[in-house]
């Protein structure tokens, strides 16, 4: 087989068995398919998409190139993830909750992919936190905490890590099937007993309108389903970005505040209704509200934060409140009016300028940077009140206007479509 022959069949609309997707995936593990080979593949189905069988296919092939974690208690196993987006910094608060209610959640999450941010480089804003531990370690964590966050490695899911790595930079994210895949292979290799996905549907996430989304919510439970794992899609609303936090040392703050019981309401709420589905699922609580209230309690007792520190603890971090941000710069409003609609390819390219996220697989990310948001779509402003804020450090924020201000009344949007 000719890797070149694959990538032109792919370009010419065609269909791969699963014995080429196999040799492909193979090759990009053991090096002897290149990265540039890979990326040709990865824009080739970008634009002429998989088959429901490739993706499936596709997504077993990426488990096999590594191993399975094992189960170390009698505990369900349980997860969740989100398709991606701006201020989206539920994990961190939903894997500790769980944990607390007695389930497991072995959760392995990517970096920042494209304009959204990834959960293991806002974990990294703390200082010691190792995203990288071995299988040993995370089983131990699991069974001591009820929960850890690490990445995929060299054995759990490697070809998902170098096949993301090079889709964030090569523009080839928004691809049904190789989402699919990128994340049910994660999961797969969690050996999970349910999974939650949050299907983020707007311009701040990778699906820009519903009928895609339910695409990729369709594509998910049914590759899902297919490799035994009950997937469960929810479809959120990512018109705006998700909470006021936006960079990687600032959500963890912002996370730090929901975990205590309070922060912003919108990232409280995605969070409980998350887990209530995972928790009814696995027949940990009846139904959605009695799950809820459960989960609700154990935020405002405090019980999700001491859990979230002690795994924070166990994987090396060292935490004492929240973490330093770079320099401060407030923006007001220049007149009165409502919020419109919120500029969020601006925000995310603005993060990436300064330095928060990737140009390249190689750059380095600068946790300091960020921006608060302090409006959401639908509020009522008057001129002179603070809209944003921006942290900066090495390079400052290019210029952007990301609150879009109307004359009318606009209607708040509602968080959770489907
Ligand atoms: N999250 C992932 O893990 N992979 C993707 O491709 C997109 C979001």
């Amino acid at each position: 087989m000719l890797t070149a022959n694959l990538i032109r069949t792919k370009r010419d609309g065609g269909v791969l068995s699963e014995a080429q997707w196999r040799f492909l995936i193979e090759g990009f593990c053991s090096g002897e398919v290149a990265d540039y080979q890979m990326s040709a593949m990865a824009m080739a189905v970008f634009f002429k998409g998989l088959t429901r069988t490739e993706t499936a296919d596709l997504t077993r092939c990426m488990v096999d190139s590594g191993e399975r974690l094992p189960r170390v208690t009698d505990r369900p196993r349980v997860d969740k993830h989100s398709t991606g987006g701006l201020g989206d910094k539920v994990s961190l608060i939903l894997a500790p909750l769980l944990a607390c209610c007695g389930v497991d959640v072995p959760m392995i999450s990517g970096r920042g992919l494209g304009r959204t941010g990834g959960t293991l480089d806002k974990l990294e804003a703390i200082p010691g936190y190792q995203t990288k531990i071995t299988t040993d370690q995370s089983s131990r964590v699991l069974r001591e905490v009820g929960c850890f966050i690490v990445g995929a490695t060299e054995t759990i899911a490697p070809a998902d890590r170098r096949l993301y790595g090079l889709r964030d930079v090569t523009g080839t994210v928004e691809s049904i099937g190789l989402i699919t895949a990128s994340i049910l292979s994660k999961k797969l290799a969690a050996s999970l007993d349910a999974l939650v996905m949050d299907v983020k549907v707007g311009s701040a996430g990778f699906m820009p309108n519903l009928e895609s989304a339910s695409e990729l919510a369709e594509s998910l439970k049914e590759v899902g389903a297919e490799a035994g794992l009950p997937t469960i899609p929810v479809l959120t609303d990512m018109d705006q970005p998700l909470g006021r936090a936006i960079g990687n040392a600032i959500e963890v703050n912002e996370s730090l505040d929901v975990l205590a019981g309070g922060g912003p309401k919108e990232v409280r709420d995605l969070t409980l209704r998350l887990s209530a589905e995972v928790l009814v699922e696995t027949r940990m609580a009846t139904d959605i509200a009695n799950a809820e209230a459960t989960l609700a309690d154990a935020l405002d007792s405090g019980g999700a934060k001491e859990r979230f520190e002690k795994m924070v603890h166990e994987q090396g971090g060292t935490l004492s409140g929240h973490l330093p941000l770079g320099e401060q710069k407030d923006y007001v409003a220049y007149q009165d009016g409502w919020v419109q609609s919120i500029d969020c390819p601006a925000i995310g390219d603005a993060i990436i300028t300064m330095g928060g996220g990737r140009r390249t697989v190689a750059d380095v990310v600068d946790p300091c940077v960020g921006i608060d948001l302090h409006v959401r779509i639908g509020d009522r402003v008057e001129r002179g009140q603070p809209l944003w804020t921006v942290y900066e450090s090495q390079t400052k924020c290019p210029p952007i206007d990301p609150v879009v201000l109307s004359e009318t009344e606009v209607s708040p949007r509602p968080l959770i479509l489907e």
